[in-house]
């Protein structure tokens, strides 16, 4: 099996530099028309340089690829697809991968602090991908890979902000993999670990040797290939050449019958039942609820899911137990 990307357009976001820079050349190397996005700021979000994206684009050209260089911020994804649709004539392949921190402990942590990194990873990922999608669905093709972290998936201290935009790019992702299913369009996460600015600073070098980004790449590749027939809605952990999927593990939970008395003392009483993952199960779909769930909640779901498109004004509001 070789994977090829030979007339596949291909964006990148935050490109310039780290994980992104490398996808574009595998990408490239690969046969895909590349944009290399990247407005080229700081660490922390602030200032523009469009030498880190132009760098890319040459390196890309040297090698016989082919690379448009795009500065835009990932806030105006439009523009990003335009320079896609421009250079190229469509896109099929889309990889929110830029990316900021300004960590700090929670209670230093201003609201220009939570709003910039939210902003970046998840209104972001949202733009560019928003932008795609008509692309996509017309062309009944579409790749997306998010980018989340190991600090949106357990937590990180001093990253509340970060922890809570990679987080929102999970759930993004997982409903973007119920929606474009019908339409070939495939969705999925990477939660990497690779030596790069985010990361030079905080690692000690002998780990930060083992953290290429050329280990990282091979995943995001395959996800984002037309070999990927049957990978959507999944997570992946990826560092140091350690490749594994993250689910969801459900316990076998206690149901509380109607004559049961329903008080918060009621709970904790049964919370060793709770808590007990000898029954446990895999969700994976709002509807896939537990069977000791009530009956009549499963049909509200499913026929929510059976709302014709575009029409979601008579949706249920659901609030489930477990993954809502
Ligand atoms: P990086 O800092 O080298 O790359 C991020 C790039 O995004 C930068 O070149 C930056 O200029 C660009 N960028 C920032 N804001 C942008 C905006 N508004 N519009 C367009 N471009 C913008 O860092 P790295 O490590 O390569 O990060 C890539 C992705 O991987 C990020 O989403 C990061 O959060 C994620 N990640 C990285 C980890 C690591 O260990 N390096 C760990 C977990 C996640």
């Amino acid at each position: 099996m070789t994977i090829s990307f030979k007339d596949k357009v291909v964006v990148v976001t935050g490109a310039g530099g780290g994980l992104g820079k490398h996808y574009c050349l595998e990408y490239a190397k690969r046969g895909a028309k590349v944009v290399v996005n990247d407005l080229g700021g700081t660490l922390g979000g602030q200032g523009g340089d469009s030498k880190a994206a132009d760098l890319v684009v040459e390196e890309i050209r040297k090698l016989g690829g082919q690379a448009v260089a795009d500065y835009n911020n990932v806030l105006d994804g439009e523009k990003i697809i335009e320079t896609a649709v421009k250079a190229f004539g469509t896109v099929h392949v889309v990889v929110n991968n830029a990316g900021i921190l300004r960590d700090a402990q929670f209670k230093k942590m201003s609201d220009l602090d939570f709003q910039l990194v939210t902003d970046v990873h998840t209104n972001g990922a949202f733009k560019v991908t928003k932008a795609a999608w008509p692309y996509f669905r017309k062309q009944n093709y579409g790749r997306i890979v998010n980018t989340a972290s190991p600090a949106g998936l357990y937590g990180n201290f001093g990253q509340a902000n970060y922890s809570a935009a990679k987080m929102g790019l999970i759930g993004f992702a997982e409903t973007l993999a119920k929606e474009g299913e019908n339409h070939n369009i495939k969705a999925n996460v990477i939660a990497p670990l690779a030596r790069s600015r985010m990361t030079e600073s905080i690692l000690p070098p002998p780990i930060l040797e083992q953290l290429g980004p050329e280990k990282v790449a091979p995943m995001v590749l395959y996800l984002s290939s037309e070999n990927n027939t049957e990978l959507n809605g999944e997570i992946f952990e990826v560092a140091a050449g350690f490749y594994a999927q993250i689910r969801w593990e459900r316990s076998g939970g206690a149901l509380f019958k109607p004559d049961d008395t329903f008080t918060p003392e009621s709970v904790a009483k049964r919370f060793d039942e709770i808590m007990n993952f000898d029954d446990s199960s895999k969700p994976d779909l709002l509807k896939n609820q537990h069977p000791k769930m009530l009956n009549d909640y499963t049909s509200l779901v499913d026929a929510a899911h059976k709302l014709p498109e575009n029409d979601n004004s008579g949706a249920p509001a659901v609030s489930v137990k477990g993954r809502v």
